[in-house]
């Protein structure tokens, strides 16, 4: 029997004692809300002083290159540790192999030297996936049937991961799904020099439909062909398998792994937690990101309280972070 049932049942134990008044809930509070916490996404583009809004993303917006220094000395300044990157490349730079994905002078790469000379000390973490860089909008290559290779794509993402680390990336975070890509990578790192370059594996990434925003920021929602990623993401309905996943990536070399999408997700954190027992990460993705601005917008739920709260759940989930677009303005709320 548990301790607190030992002490008897009312009036013996009356829950409401601790939480009468404020200095008692502050000291038995489990979980604390911190910026070193939060990691925040970014979107890049071509182009110089050029900012644009995300229609589906309220407050999200894609900067050029030149615009990552203000914004790398301003995250720093609130105490954010890291940032996660993501491109977003013109169509005419999309081709059927993703060769842009691994050019040392492309646009991710750039933006890590740009992140990295303006703020050294803010962790740059890069996407490593071919989404953004296929004609069709998949996270892989695809085969004349339109199946997503698993092989040949590890291939190209591990060119992908060594051109990140060789511009400076301090974590490279294969979000794709392909079997096999992180032990891959890891030996690649490894033989290349940069046994300190991070990986952080989404390990348990689902065949969301939350993801939504996110492929209207990159634009790879129009062209995405056969629609779904199910051959690859993970099924809604598992649990367990996020568990063989995420196991599977620690011994290929994963140095923490990631949950997501993370609301709906968070049974899938603690499971993962408490099992491996393992730095975990989670996303708050587009999708959660625009459903919450939408409450907020219409006034039906109370900005600050709620993105407050919808972070710290994923703390008692057992997240030790959470990239989140609402990143810098948490920070700036917890900064007071
Ligand atoms: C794809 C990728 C996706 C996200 C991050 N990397 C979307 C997808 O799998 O189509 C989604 C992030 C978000 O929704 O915020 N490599």
């Amino acid at each position: 029997m548990s301790i607190s049932l030992e002490r008897g049942a009312f009036p013996n134990t009356r829950m409401r004692r601790l939480r009468a008044r404020d200095f008692s809930r502050r000291l038995v509070r489990e979980q604390h809300l911190i910026p070193d916490d939060l990691i925040l996404p970014l979107f890049v583009i071509e182009g110089r002083d050029e900012v644009q809004q995300v229609a589906s993303m309220p407050g999200v917006e894609r900067l050029s290159v030149d615009l990552l220094a203000d914004k790398a000395r301003t995250l720093t300044s609130l105490g954010i540790p890291a940032v996660a990157l993501f491109p977003v490349v013109d169509p005419s730079a999309k081709s059927e192999d993703a060769r842009a994905a691994f050019d040392s002078d492309g646009l991710a790469q750039r933006a890590v030297r740009e992140l990295k000379d303006a703020a050294p000390e803010l962790g740059v973490i890069t996407d490593v996936a071919l989404d953004p860089f296929t004609s069709h909008g998949q996270d892989g290559l695809m085969d004349d049937s339109g199946y997503i290779t698993n092989d040949d794509t590890v291939e190209v993402l591990v060119k992908q991961a060594l051109s990140h680390a060789a511009a400076g990336a301090d974590v490279v975070a294969p979000s794709d799904m392909m079997d096999g890509r992180i032990g891959a990578i890891r030996s690649a790192l490894e033989r290349e020099g940069h046994v300190n370059t991070l990986i952080m594996s989404y390990a348990a990434k689902y065949a969301s439909a939350y993801y939504g925003p996110f492929r209207d920021a990159v634009g790879s929602a129009g062209n995405l062909k056969g629609g779904s990623k199910a051959s690859y993401q993970m099924d809604p309905a598992n649990g367990d398998e996020a568990l063989h996943e995420c196991a599977l990536d620690i011994r290929e070399g994963a140095d923490m792994i990631m949950v997501k999408p993370g609301m709906p997700y968070l049974d899938v954190v603690r499971r993962v937690k408490d099992e491996l027992r393992v730095p975990t990460f989670a996303y708050q993705v587009s999708g959660e990101y625009a459903m919450h601005c939408a409450a907020f917008d219409n006034g039906w739920l109370s900005r600050e309280a709620v993105i407050l709260e919808s972070l710290l759940a994923f703390k008692r989930a057992g997240a030790d972070g959470i990239l989140t677009y609402f990143a810098e303005e948490a920070a700036r709320l917890l900064n007071g």
